[in-house]
């Protein structure tokens, strides 16, 4: 999401309320799973689309990508996100080519309850620096993961996330950022992948009954991030790859529960 909320209290969920986020997370694991198989030579975005629109119908889920309000409403189940672009890609008839990272994030709401997921696929023969670039960025979402179960606050974690980002060589992006996520997609806090002076007025203590949408966002180059006329798909400015990655992941009395694993 776009940096820039209000800071409210997160709301805090019940192991009950958690368990039926994990059914939600569950159906964003099988379209994932099923979004990373289609994800080939020769496809369209639109088609991993649809395949995708089809299976939250299945499962009796609605997309909470569809309709979401902006100068224009997002048209899509997913935001498919190819090379340069960061997130937020529209689906539609490009198709995919050999060497294309592809990132494929999607969301859902099961009896009331939503989930967020984001994967990032390299198709075919990819320079290495780019799956250099995949691996960082998945290494710092497993080291939020580890770290919310150890961490007293936040920014401690977002440190250790940048810290990983910067050894590379690499930048997070900090104009979008993680979410609480529970009975809507988008709750309090943000969740930022960076500390600075500003972040530091937002930050939250660690504490059980927490659900947060974790998405690093990491660019080959720079971390400055434009927007298209199509008022949605989101570029690096230099025109450099970037990787992006998500997990709904819940702080329970008895640990830390990744929500969208299959
Ligand atoms: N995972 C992204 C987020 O949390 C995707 C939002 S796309 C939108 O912001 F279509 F819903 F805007
Ligand atoms: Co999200």
């Amino acid at each position: 999401m776009l940096r820039g909320m209000i800071p409210e209290k997160p709301p805090l969920k019940t192991p009950e309320e958690i368990a039926l986020m994990r059914e939600a997370g569950k159906v964003v694991a099988e379209a994932l799973r099923l979004a990373r198989q289609m994800a080939q030579p020769g496809v369209t975005t639109a088609e991993i689309d649809r395949a995708v629109e089809d299976l939250f119908h299945q499962r009796g889920a609605i997309s909470l990508f569809k309709g979401y309000p902006g100068r224009v409403p997002y048209p899509a189940v997913t935001c498919i996100s190819l090379n340069e672009q960061v997130v937020h890609g529209i689906p539609g008839p490009r198709k995919i080519q050999p060497g294309d990272l592809v990132k494929i994030d999607t969301a859902c709401k099961l009896n009331g309850w939503c989930a967020d997921a984001a994967i990032c696929v390299p198709v075919g023969e990819i320079q290495p620096e780019i799956r250099r670039l995949v691996q960082v960025t998945e290494e710092t979402l497993q080291i939020a993961i580890r770290e919310i179960g150890r961490k007293q606050w936040w920014s401690e974690v977002a440190a250790l996330m940048q810290k990983h980002v910067r050894d590379a060589g690499f930048s997070v992006v900090e104009k979008f950022v993680g979410h609480g996520i529970g009975r809507v997609m988008h709750e309090p806090p943000q969740v930022p992948n960076y500390v600075s002076p500003q972040t530091k007025h937002a930050d939250f203590r660690l504490v059980p009954g927490l659900v947060l949408a974790i998405e690093p966002m990491v660019n080959m180059g720079r971390k400055e991030v434009v927007e298209l006329a199509d008022h949605w798909t989101v570029i690096t400015r230099d025109r450099l790859p970037s990787a992006h990655c998500e997990h709904t992941v819940a702080l329970t009395p008895t640990g830390v529960q990744v929500l969208t694993l299959d």
